[in-house]
C-alpha cells in the first residue's frame, strides 16, 4: 500500500497519541466486524473509546446504536447531528490486511469501520473546540439493511436537531478530496416481489391452463420499458429483475410464478413514477394473460437528496479544513442506496463522499471483498464532519 500524506493541517488537529488510538480503534472494528443489528461488541468498543477521550454523555439508542452528546459553547444555539454507520456485510474478506476480519464470512467491505472511527474522532475534536450548539454524534446500526436510520429517528434522539451530516468513504476520489453538493447523491432503493397466479395443467394441454410462466416472461420484458419509454431520459433510473422462480418439472405448467427485483431512482418524482409503473404493468400484463398479480414492496429507502443549505455548510466546512480546491464534483450519480436518506427527508443536511484512494491506488468498489479505504481518510472525515457541525450551528 502506498503511504498517504494527510494534509498537515488536518493531521495537526490530533496529538500523536490521539491519532494512534483512532487508528487502533478503526483496525479493531475492522478485525471484528458485526452484521446489522448484531453490533453489540462494536457498541461497547465505541463506548470505551469515547470514554477514554473524556466523552461520557453517552446513550444507547436503536438497539445496538449509540449517541454521544458534546456540549456547545453558546447556550440555546442550534443542535447539530453527525452520523457514522457501524455495521458490516456478509462477505468473506480478501484484502490481505494485517487486521483483516477475524469473523469468518463477515467483513467491513463498505468502510463503516472508518465511518464509526471518524465519528469518534469528530466527537474528540468537538470536545476540544466546541460548536456553538450541542452536537449529537450518532453511531447508527443496520445501515446495510436500510433499517437503522428509521430506528434512530423513531427513538426521538434527533428531535429538535437543526441539521445532520454524514459521509461515505469512496475510492473513486483521492484522500483529501471531498464531494459536498446539493441535490441527489445516491438513489432510492425499493425491492419488489411479484407473484403471478394462474391455473396449472399438463404441459401437453396448455389450453387448459392459465400459464404464469408465459405471463412472467412478458412481464419481465414489459418492466424494461419503464426506464426506456416512460422515464424522462435525462433522469437516471433502474429496474432490475434479479430472481425468477416457477415450476417443478418440464412437462407441468405451474400454478404460479414469482419474480423479484429492485428499483432505483434519484428523485422522489421519478421514484414514484417507476414504482407506480411496476404496479400498473404487473396488473395489466397479468390481466392480459388471464393471471392474477400480487405485488409486495419490501425494503424501501428514499433517494439521498442533500438540501441547499446543508450542502453549502458542508462545502464551507471542507474548504475551511482542506482548502476550496478539495471540494470536487460527484460526477456520475451513485445508483446504490443509503439509509441516510431517511434523515434528509426530515432534516436539512448533507451526505458527503470522502476520498479514500491512496495516490496512484486502485479504484475498488465498496462491497468488494478487496475493498479497503485508505486509513488516513478517517482523519479527513473526522475533521470535516466536526467542522460541518461548527459551521451549521452558527449559521
Ligand atoms: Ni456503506
Amino acid at each position: 500500500m502506498n503511504t498517504v500524506v494527510v494534509p498537515r493541517v488536518v493531521r495537526a488537529l490530533f496529538t500523536e497519541d490521539e491519532a494512534a488510538r483512532l487508528i487502533e480503534l478503526r483496525r479493531d472494528l475492522h478485525a471484528h466486524p458485526e452484521l446489522s443489528w448484531k453490533e453489540a461488541r462494536t457498541q461497547a468498543r465505541l463506548e470505551d473509546a469515547l470514554r477514554a477521550s473524556g466523552i461520557d454523555d453517552l446513550r444507547r439508542i436503536a438497539g445496538t446504536g449509540l449517541v454521544a452528546r458534546i456540549p456547545g459553547r453558546v447556550p440555546g444555539a442550534p443542535v447539530i447531528a453527525l452520523r457514522g454507520d457501524i455495521d458490516a456485510l456478509p462477505i468473506h474478506e480478501a484484502t490481505g490486511l494485517p487486521f483483516a476480519s477475524h469473523h469468518e464470512g463477515v467483513m467491513h467491505a463498505c468502510g463503516h469501520d472508518v465511518h464509526a472511527a471518524w465519528a469518534a474522532g469528530a466527537a474528540l475534536l468537538l470536545q476540544r473546540t466546541p460548536a456553538d450548539g450541542d452536537v449529537l454524534v450518532v453511531f447508527q446500526p443496520a445501515e446495510e439493511v436500510g433499517q437503522g436510520a428509521s430506528r434512530v429517528l423513531d427513538s426521538g434522539a434527533l428531535d429538535g436537531v437543526r441539521a445532520i451530516f454524514g459521509g461515505h468513504v469512496d475510492r473513486r476520489f483521492e484522500v483529501g478530496q471531498v464531494v459536498a453538493q446539493p441535490g441527489p447523491l445516491a438513489a432510492s432503493s425499493d425491492s419488489f416481489t411479484i407473484t403471478l397466479t394462474g391455473a396449472g395443467a399438463h404441459g401437453a394441454r396448455p389450453h387448459e391452463s392459465a400459464d404464469p410462466v408465459v405471463g412472467l416472461a412478458a412481464l419481465v420484458s414489459a418492466l424494461q420499458t419503464i426506464v426506456s419509454r416512460r422515464l424522462d431520459p435525462a433522469q437516471p433510473g433502474v429496474v432490475t429483475v434479479g430472481m425468477v422462480q416457477a415450476g417443478t418439472a418440464p412437462n407441468i405448467i405451474p400454478e404460479s410464478a414469482e419474480l423479484r427485483g429492485t428499483v432505483r431512482a434519484t428523485t422522489a418524482a421519478s421514484r414514484d413514477l417507476i414504482v407506480g409503473e411496476v404496479d400498473r404493468l404487473s396488473f395489466s400484463v397479468a390481466a392480459a394473460y388471464r393471471l392474477e398479480a400480487n405485488v409486495v414492496w419490501g425494503q424501501r429507502t428514499p433517494p439521498v437528496v442533500n438540501s441547499a443549505d446543508g450542502a453549502a455548510w458542508a462545502r464551507e466546512a471542507a474548504a475551511t479544513v482542506l482548502g476550496a480546491e478539495s471540494v470536487v464534483p460527484l460526477g456520475t450519480t451513485n445508483m446504490g442506496g443509503e439509509d441516510f436518506a431517511f434523515y434528509l427527508e426530515r432534516l436539512p443536511g448533507c451526505f458527503l463522499r470522502i476520498g479514500a484512494r491512496e495516490p496512484g491506488g486502485e479504484v475498488i468498489a465498496a462491497h468488494s471483498p478487496r475493498f479497503h479505504p485508505a486509513e488516513d481518510s478517517l482523519f479527513i472525515g473526522a475533521a470535516v464532519l466536526a467542522e460541518c457541525a461548527r459551521v451549521a450551528s452558527r449559521a
